[in-house]
């Protein structure tokens, strides 16, 4: 299998934490080339969908 080097992280209470470097396309179209990126689980962020630690001011535990 290859990429056996990226993982996807599931924090309790935050974000997946992707591992690797990463092409995310946006809905604009937009493309961001990203390493490590954790993005949001819990729908707080402003910053979507990247965490921006609004989870931390949440009751979100999942
Ligand atoms: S998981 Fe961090 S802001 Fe949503």
């Amino acid at each position: 299998m290859e990429n056996m080097n990226n993982e996807i992280k599931v924090y309790k209470g935050g974000p997946y934490l992707f591992t690797g470097e990463f092409k995310i396309v946006m809905p604009s179209g937009e493309v961001k080339m990203v390493k490590d990126p954790h993005l949001c689980r819990c729908g707080l962020s402003k910053n979507k969908p990247f965490c921006d630690g609004s989870h931390a001011k949440s009751d979100f535990d999942k």
